[in-house]
């Protein structure tokens, strides 16, 4: 990503004249501090970046020249000494810091994140230790790379770092005291993880909805049979799937069908995708706060929209079923979804808008994410894949009716998704924490407001925690007492502590479901007879990690 794009046009000048063609070079200014330069070519620029050109004719190579005409020098000077007043007054007040790796003016280390900074933080970890501080532009981030200093700020010091670090996208005045991800732990977010544990997650809500992931199963079960021979991009369809489990347990109702197939551009699926990917954006205004208001990237203003737009496809049906509720023929015993509990209990149409959004945000991506790396493991990993077919097809399960027991019957599976969640977590720094107040963490000074990552990638990687980290093994599961419940810190692909993820019986459950499901009733084959074992596993970085090349198949029955 680019934050400031110009274009440098170099031509000879003699005898007072310009001559020859000019030779146009693009400068592409990365947000990590990176600069680019190439030959200028009109397809390079979208129209929004060609309006921030900046025009600059050199004479020459002449820059000193150049530099001295326009008065620059005398900018550059007076620029160096003010960042070195900041370095000073940075390193003065600050003391006591994790471990830091030396730092570049103004863009401190935000030149070593490249785009996969789960990898460049894990080695920078690897270097510095197990926690160290990066200075990314003047935001000061804090990252835990071992299960002790996950500990730390998971457990031991949990009401210290339970603030979220706001990305821009949702720093809106008018979205955030009504969010569940990104409020601190106020009264709003409270009261929200009580619903979600009462109504959405609970032993007993999930028996409730059992049936409706039920059906949501057959439905897409169903899709796969009148698809025979075709390629389905499975990410699309679980997605889809998890969509429309969402919106039965809100709602009451599907939102999205699954024939059609164009729902994918400008659709639902495609507005809640893009909030996704607004909300995973990289903002000038996270790194350097002076320019959080101003917007420069119109983040703030395209990921309101993409907000806005997701509300829009429902807000009639919050509309209809508020004058239902408020009729005098409404009887309780007709409440059959959350939003009715919600108006019930008084919540407002935006209130329930936001709910709503965030609990899609969370609840979708994240299973469809976790779907797509377990089938690519086990599409490489062809004795494992036996192993479940052979443990689903024991079994006489009916998937259109599971209970959470049979489920429970399936203790290989069960380990796939454990070992897919090793080694592919999807939150691969969680999601952002903040420090309240400043701390001591391991002796080291955590200033307030600092950004916390925990880098739970590097953890469930490490070879001094796992026996041969990089490979497949779901059997180190079997047998071990390892969980992901939030008590062994070497393992939290959900977090721990109290931001740790509500969604988990539900996300895990889904996950099960869908595999299970695929597995006992279809062969997977991957189109133009491509070798399974060489399939693409590269992830690509995000506040999801997902696989970079979407998983297409052909589903062919058993
Ligand atoms: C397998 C699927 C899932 C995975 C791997 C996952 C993972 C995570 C992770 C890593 C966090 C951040 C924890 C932290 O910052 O400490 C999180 C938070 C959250 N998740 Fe999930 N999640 C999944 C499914 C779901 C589902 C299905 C829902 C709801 C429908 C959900 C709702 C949430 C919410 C609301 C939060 C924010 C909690 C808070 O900030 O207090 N998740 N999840």
């Amino acid at each position: 990503m680019s934050i400031l794009n110009f274009k440098i046009q170099l031509r000879s000048k003699s005898s007072g004249v310009y001559s020859g063609t000019p030779k146009v070079y693009n400068f592409k200014f990365d947000i990590l501090g990176i600069l680019y330069i190439s030959p200028f070519s009109e397809e390079d620029f979208t129209d929004e970046q060609q309006t921030n050109y900046i025009f600059i004719r050199l004479r020459s190579m002449d820059l000193i020249a150049f530099l001295r005409e326009s008065n620059m020098l005398f900018l550059v000077f007076t620029s160096f000494f003010f960042l070195l007043l900041i370095k000073l007054k940075f390193s003065k007040t600050i003391k006591n810091l994790p471990p830091s790796p030396p730092t570049l003016p103004i863009i401190g280390n935000l030149h070593q994140m490249g785009d996969k900074p789960h990898i460049s933080i894990t080695n920078l970890a690897k270097e510095y230790g197990p926690l160290i501080s990066l200075r990314l532009g003047s935001q000061l981030l804090v990252v835990a790379s071992s299960p002790e200093t996950a500990r730390e700020i998971l457990k031991i010091q949990d009401r210290s770092f339970s603030s979220r670090f706001v990305p821009s996208t949702y720093r809106q005045s008018s979205v955030l005291p009504y969010s569940l991800l990104w409020s601190d732990c106020d009264q709003t977010w409270r009261t929200l993880r009580t619903i979600c544990r009462t109504e959405l997650f609970s032993a007993k809500a999930m028996d409730t909805y059992s049936s409706v992931r039920g059906e949501k199963i057959s439905d897409m079960l169903e899709f796969l049979r009148n698809k025979q021979g075709e390629v389905v991009d499975i990410g699309d369809l679980a997605f889809k799937t998890m969509f429309n489990t969402l919106s039965c347990i809100i709602f009451g109702k599907d939102l999205i069908d699954l024939k059609e197939e164009h729902e994918t551009r400008g659709g639902l699926k495609d507005s809640v995708e893009n909030i996704l990917e607004y909300g995973g954006k990289t903002d000038l205004g996270d790194f350097f706060p002076i320019f959080r208001r101003l917007d420069l990237q119109g983040i703030k203003k395209g990921g309101l929209k993409q907000i806005k737009t997701a509300f829009s496809f429902w807000e009639d049906i919050i509309k209809d079923r508020r004058s239902q509720i408020c009729s005098p023929t409404w009887s309780s015993d007709q409440v059959n979804s959350l939003l009715d509990r919600l108006i019930e209990q008084g919540f407002s149409d935006f209130q329930i808008n936001q709910f709503a959004t965030e609990l899609y945000i969370a609840g979708t991506d994240t299973t469809t994410s976790v779907v797509g790396w377990a089938i690519a493991e086990l599409l490489t990993h062809k004795d494992v894949l036996s192993e479940v077919e052979r443990e689903v097809g024991k079994k006489q399960i009916d998937f259109d009716k599971i209970s959470e027991s049979q489920l429970s019957e399936l203790p290989y599976l069960h380990a796939c998704i454990k070992e897919t969640l090793r080694m592919h977590p999807t939150g691969p720094f969680l999601l952002p924490h903040r420090a309240q107040e400043t701390c001591e963490v391991m002796g080291y000074t955590v200033p307030k407001d600092t950004q916390v990552f925990v880098n739970i990638w590097a953890i469930s990687r490490d070879p001094k925690i796992w026996d041969d980290p990089l490979s497949f093994k779901p059997e180190r599961f079997i047998d071990s007492k390892v969980d992901f419940r939030g008590q062994n810190f070497e393992f939290t692909p959900f977090g721990a502590g109290r931001r740790m993820c509500p969604g988990l019986p539900l996300g895990f459950k889904s996950v099960e479901l869908i595999l299970a499901s695929l597995i006992r009733e279809f062969d997977w084959v991957l189109p133009n007879g491509e070798d399974p074992s060489k399939l693409d596993m590269n992830d690509k970085f995000g506040v999801i990690l997902h696989k970079e090349k979407p998983v297409n198949l052909i589903f062919k029955p058993k």
